[in-house]
């Protein structure tokens, strides 16, 4: 089974929400199946406009991979740009691809909902995003369910195409969107998302995370009274505890007395607990910058050699080049 995801680089560090999410995922499914990791900056010049910014968030995606402790031999970890192939084959499924189905896309409906001006790129992004599942012929996308329509739309492209040039050139991928994968709830309460503004940086300086945890929004139920435990908080601070310690926990919270700073306060330490390994682990990686270029270099070999062949049929099938 070949698995593969991609993460845009769009900050200086990711969030609990990537790390629950994806990342911790990832990690998992590399030991097990032939995996391909890349990070995205293709897809990332939809936001950023900045080229020192991509190149360090780019490298910051990187170090969160590593830190947490995705081994880069087993796992195929690439900058999406280190394969431009991915583009062409991009402008190839554009041929296929019709309007209506981009025109349904949420990522760009919502944006036109806002009255907001759309430019190509956003448009074409489902395309693009085609292409890279589709170039590796990957079997297993593992994906958040924001992304499952990028997925079907992928699907349907990957038909298109096969349909128009041949039956076997694309593999059909499956998305794999785990039940038990929950949605991190941001210190708003909203999704965690760095366009909310509501994440917690597990690797930001530790300064970062203690008010992003102390920022935690909250009602204002008097430390005395019962609590409901569906909150935010509570499921923020679940995703560092075993189910007795939270059995005990939400049963404090309902019988009255438990504030919400104790559990912030627990939570913080925790966190802490449970990333401090992974903190140090970055730190020496970020040390050494030439062991991260030549992880990402390698990366990209290893996927050009699955991608060439793939390209060189679609190419073959299409009439393109000299044949
Ligand atoms: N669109 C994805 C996101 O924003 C990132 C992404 C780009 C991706 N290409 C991909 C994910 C291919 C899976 C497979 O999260």
């Amino acid at each position: 089974m070949r698995v593969l995801s991609g993460i845009q680089p769009s900050g200086d560090y990711l969030h609990l929400g990537n790390y629950f999410g994806a990342l911790r995922q990832f990690v998992e499914l590399a030991r097990e199946h032939e995996t391909l990791l890349f990070i995205a900056d293709y897809h990332s010049m939809n936001s950023v406009r900045d080229a020192g910014e991509r190149r360090a968030y780019t490298r910051a995606v990187a170090l969160d991979y590593l830190a947490c402790g995705l081994d880069p031999e087993r796992a195929i970890l690439f900058r999406q740009s280190d394969l431009p192939e991915v583009t062409e084959l991009a402008w190839l499924l554009s041929t296929v691809t019709p309007m209506g189905l981009l025109e349904r896309a949420h990522a760009y409906k919502d944006k036109v909902a806002q009255g907001q001006p759309a430019d190509h790129g956003l448009f074409a992004y489902p395309v693009l995003q085609a292409a890279d599942i589709l170039l590796y012929r990957s079997e297993l996308v593992p994906v958040g369910q924001d992304q499952k329509q990028h997925i079907e739309m992928t699907r349907d492209i990957a038909q298109r195409f096969n349909h128009a040039y041949g039956e076997e050139l694309l593999v059909v991928p499956e998305p794999y969107i785990p039940e038990a994968v929950a949605t991190v709830p941001g210190t708003d309460g909203r999704k965690m998302s760095k366009s909310y503004g509501n994440t917690i940086a597990m690797f930001a300086p530790p300064g970062q995370v203690k008010k992003a945890v102390m920022g935690i929004v909250t009602d204002s139920t008097p430390v005395e009274d019962p609590k409901d435990t569906s909150g935010h908080l509570f499921e923020l601070w679940s995703l560092f505890a075993e189910a007795d310690e939270k059995a005990e926990l939400f049963e404090r919270a309902r019988k009255g007395g438990l504030g919400y700073g104790e559990v912030k306060k627990d939570l913080l330490a925790r966190l802490n607990a449970r990333f401090e390994p992974l903190r140090e682990r970055r730190a020496a990686l970020e040390a050494r910058p030439d062991e991260v270029d030549d992880v990402l270099a390698g990366g990209a070999e290893r996927a050009r050699a699955i991608a060439a062949p793939v390209l060189a049929a679609c190419r073959e099938a299409a009439g393109l080049g000299r044949g």
